[in-house]
């Protein structure tokens, strides 16, 4: 029987963390349950820190589920399997597992709610598998990349922000006739690219998913500016790449994070096109600015969704995974089916279909 939970929130933030965090606190409190926030991801669990677990009462959660980031702090590099552990002076990747199911068992947490990506459900199963008690993942991520369900909260958050800055550009673009570049993230799946530059009418949308041909861009340019418009907007998602070249990186992987840092392709494209075609040419990145901000009331009432499903899995039966959305339903999904990869866009599904049958270019 499940009587005291612990919440913890790792990987990159997004807009909705809170909105979980509140809605597991109050439908776990209500049912008379105990709640502790564990600081950073699973630090709290590993250093030596007074307040690296906290007690999550109601008056420690009102307000805060229109607020962005979170209250418990986030990092993605405190991976409890190759952890950085300061020796002869240096920070050594170390297994301190066995350390975070020992405080776990000591603190009486009966299981975890853990908000997180792919690499979160990846150490919460492997933590599972070390002793660990059970755990629901909730999806978190603006990339939309994790797999076992179709959506994640942050991502609608994130694409509305990169929307607006759609929209400002157009005006700029469109003063100076010029072809501006906005780099999105998103990693190594293209969704926010894609669903953010067809809700803000950009002219070429380029994802990781479809390799791109400069010409094709310049092609396309050359179209829109002979049509009359004079400007035009490129939309390029950080995982992008020229057919047969590599995606670009801005920072390399080290011993403690799951990805190199992705970046460069809008400043690169700039160059490019500006060169091929002849247009004046300028580049933004949009960067963590996606990642800040209130979430968007789609995200709020999908954060508090899932968050209170999740409490109702840990209430009613005894299985662990991650609470998805599916057919517009919560279901909960085996770990096995999370982990071990992410979620691409589907080229061959109709958003793409409905790009091009707008005329956005692809670049393909
Ligand atoms: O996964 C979310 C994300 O924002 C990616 O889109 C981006 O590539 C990455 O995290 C950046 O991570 P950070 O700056 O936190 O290391």
């Amino acid at each position: 029987m499940v009587t005291r939970i612990a919440i913890n929130t790792g990987g990159g933030d997004a807009p909705g963390l809170n909105a979980v965090i509140r809605s597991v606190a109050l439908s776990a409190l209500n049912r008379g349950w105990e709640v502790l926030g564990i600081r950073r991801g699973y630090q709290g669990l590993i250093e030596d820190d007074a307040e690296g677990v906290t007690e999550l009462t109601r008056e420690r959660v009102r307000g805060i589920f229109h607020q962005g980031g979170t209250i418990l702090g986030t990092t993605n590099r405190g991976d409890p399997l190759r952890y950085p552990v300061l020796r002869d002076g240096q920070k050594t990747p170390t297994d301190v597992s066995e350390r975070v199911v020992k405080r776990a068992r000591e603190l009486g947490i009966d299981a975890l709610v853990a908000l997180g990506g792919d690499g979160s459900m990846r150490i919460a199963s492997s933590l599972m598998e070390r002793g660990f008690p059970r755990v629901i993942g909730v999806p978190k991520t603006i990339d939309n990349d994790l797999r076992g369900t179709n959506v994640t909260f942050g991502f609608a958050t994130a694409v509305d922000t990169t929307t607006a800055a759609l929209d400002n550009l157009h005006s700029t673009a469109q003063a100076h006739g010029r072809v501006m570049i906005v780099e999105v993230m998103g990693r190594d799946a293209g969704w926010i690219a894609l669903h953010a530059g067809i809700a803000g009418g950009a002219d070429v949308v380029l994802i990781p998913e479809i390799p791109y041909d400069i010409d094709r861009i310049c092609e396309k340019l050359h179209d829109r500016y002979r049509r009359g418009p004079g400007f035009a907007i490129v939309v390029a998602s950080e995982g992008a790449r020229e057919t047969g070249a590599d995606k670009l990186y801005k920072i390399e992987k080290d011993a403690f994070t799951e990805h190199a840092m992705l970046g460069g392709i809008g400043a690169r494209l700039a160059q490019q096109l500006q060169e091929r075609s002849g247009y004046e040419t300028r580049s933004v990145v949009l960067g963590h600015l996606q990642r800040g901000g209130s979430p968007n009331s789609f995200d709020r009432l999908l954060a508090q969704r899932l968050g209170c499903a999740a409490v109702r899995y840990l209430a009613e039966t005894d299985r662990s995974g991650l609470v998805a959305q599916i057919a517009g339903e919560i279901v909960l999904v085996p770990f096995a089916e999370v982990v071990g990869g992410t979620r691409s866009v589907d080229t061959a599904c109709d958003t793409i279909q409905t790009a091009r049958d707008v005329g956005i270019c692809l670049g393909d």
